[in-house]
C-alpha cells in the first residue's frame, strides 16, 4: 500500500520513520496537516445515502491511495502564495475527486483490469457502476468546489472537466490511426491530464488572491508538468514494471493508442516496420511477440529515448515557470517534482 494509507485516509499522524526521499514525499510532508485536512473530506463527501455501491467502488479506489499528486500540486499553490484561509482543502478535494471520478471512466474506456495495485472497480462490479459512481463523484467535486464561493474558481475546474473529456474523445478517435502525429498527441495530452494539472496549479494560486502574473505560472508550470507526466506514463505503459506502476503494462498497445514512442517510431519506418504497425495498430491483428517486437522496433529508433528527452524539455519548462513565483521552500520543491516525474518508475 502507498504511503497514503486507510489510516492516513482517516486524517491520522504520519509516522516519523516515513522520512521523506522523493519529492513528491517531501511535499507530502511540508503539507502533512492540510492533506489530513483533504483526506477526511474526501471521506467524508465520498459517502452516499441512499447507495451503498458508490462508497463501496470509491473506497476500493480512494483507500489503494494513489499519489495525489493533484491535491498536493493546489495545496501547494496556496500555500506558496500565502494563502492562510481553510478553501485550498475543498479545492485540493475537488481535485482528487475530478482526478477520481476520470479514473472509473478512463478503465472502462480502456478496458483495464489493474488501477493502484489493484483489479479496477469495472472489473470487480461492472462498466455500469464505474461509469454511474464516476458521474456521481463529478457531481461531488462540483458541490465541493461552490463551497468555495469563489465563481474564478469554478469557472477553471470546470473548464478543464470539459477539456479532460474532450481529451479522452480526442484520444478515441486518433486511437488506431497513424496518421496521429505529435502535434495531436500533444492536444491529446494537455487535454486528458495536463488540463486538471495545470486547473489544480492556477485554483490554489486564485483562491489564495495571487497576482495574475503569480497565477499565469503556476497555470503554466502545470500545464508542462501534466504534460511531461503523461509522456512518461505513456512509457512506463511499454518500458515500466506493472508491480511498481500498479497497472499493467502493454494496454496502450493492445487499445491500439498511438503514443509518442510509437509516434516517433512509425516516423522512421521502413516498408517492414510500417506493415507491422499498420498490422498491429491499424488493423488489429496482434500475435504473441508483438508487444516485444514493437519494442525492439522502438528500440532500435531509439524512440523511447527521444520520448523521455521531450519529457525532459516539458520539465523543463515546468521549471522555468516557476521563476515567476516568489522564493519559498515550497517553490523548490515544486521544481525537484518536475525531475521527479521524469524520473519516476512508479
Ligand atoms: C493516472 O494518474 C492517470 C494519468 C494521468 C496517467 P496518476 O499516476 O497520478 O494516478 P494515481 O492517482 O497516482 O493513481
Ligand atoms: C489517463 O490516461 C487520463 C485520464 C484519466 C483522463 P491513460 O489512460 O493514459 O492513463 P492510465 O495509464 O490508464 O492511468
Ligand atoms: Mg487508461
Ligand atoms: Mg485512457
Amino acid at each position: 500500500m502507498s504511503r497514503w494509507s486507510a489510516t492516513q485516509l482517516a486524517g491520522e499522524e504520519t509516522g516519523l520513520d516515513e522520512l521523506s526521499v522523493k519529492p513528491h514525499e517531501r511535499l507530502a510532508d511540508w503539507l502533512a496537516e492540510d492533506m489530513a485536512a483533504v483526506n477526511v473530506l474526501i471521506r467524508a463527501r465520498m459517502t452516499s445515502e441512499h447507495a451503498p455501491r458508490i462508497p463501496e467502488v470509491t473506497a476500493h479506489l480512494v483507500e489503494a491511495g494513489g499519489k495525489r499528486l493533484r491535491p498536493m500540486l493546489t495545496l501547494a499553490a496556496a500555500r506558496l502564495c500565502g494563502y492562510d484561509g481553510p478553501f485550498h482543502v475543498h479545492l485540493a478535494a475537488t481535485v482528487e475527486f475530478i482526478h477520481t471520478a476520470t479514473l472509473l471512466h478512463d478503465d472502462v474506456v480502456d478496458e483495464s483490469e489493474r488501477r493502484r495495485g489493484r483489479p479496477t472497480a469495472n472489473l470487480l462490479w461492472d462498466n455500469k457502476s464505474s461509469v454511474l459512481v464516476g458521474d456521481y463523484l463529478f457531481a461531488r467535486s462540483f458541490q465541493l468546489m461552490v463551497e468555495t464561493g469563489s465563481l474564478r474558481v469554478l469557472d477553471i475546474l470546470a473548464n478543464a472537466s470539459a477539456v479532460i473529456a474532450e481529451g479522452e474523445v480526442l484520444q478515441l478517435t486518433a486511437a488506431q490511426d497513424l496518421a496521429t502525429d505529435e502535434r495531436i498527441y500533444l492536444q491529446i495530452v494537455r487535454g486528458k491530464t495536463a488540463a486538471l494539472f495545470s486547473a489544480a496549479t492556477e485554483a490554489g494560486g486564485v483562491v489564495a488572491g495571487a497576482p495574475d502574473p503569480w497565477v499565469l505560472a503556476l497555470r503554466d508550470y502545470g500545464d508542462a508538468l501534466g504534460i511531461a507526466f503523461q509522456i512518461v506514463d505513456d512509457l512506463l505503459d511499454y518500458g515500466g514494471s506493472s508491480a511498481a506502476i500498479g497497472k499493467n503494462t502493454g494496454d496502450d498497445f493492445r487499445e491500439r493508442k498511438v503514443t509518442l514512442p510509437v509516434i516517433k517510431a512509425v516516423a522512421q519506418a521502413d516498408a517492414a516496420e510500417r506493415a507491422f504497425w499498420v498490422r498491429v495498430i491499424e488493423t488489429g491483428r496482434q500475435d504473441e511477440g508483438d508487444l516485444a517486437q514493437a519494442l525492439a522496433i522502438m528500440a532500435r529508433h531509439g524512440a523511447m529515448d527521444a520520448a523521455r528527452a521531450d519529457a525532459l524539455a516539458w520539465a523543463a519548462k515546468a521549471r522555468a515557470a516557476l521563476q515567476g513565483l516568489p522564493d519559498h521552500p515550497l517553490r523548490s520543491m515544486l521544481d525537484d517534482l518536475a525531475d521527479y516525474v521524469v524520473a519516476r518508475v512508479s
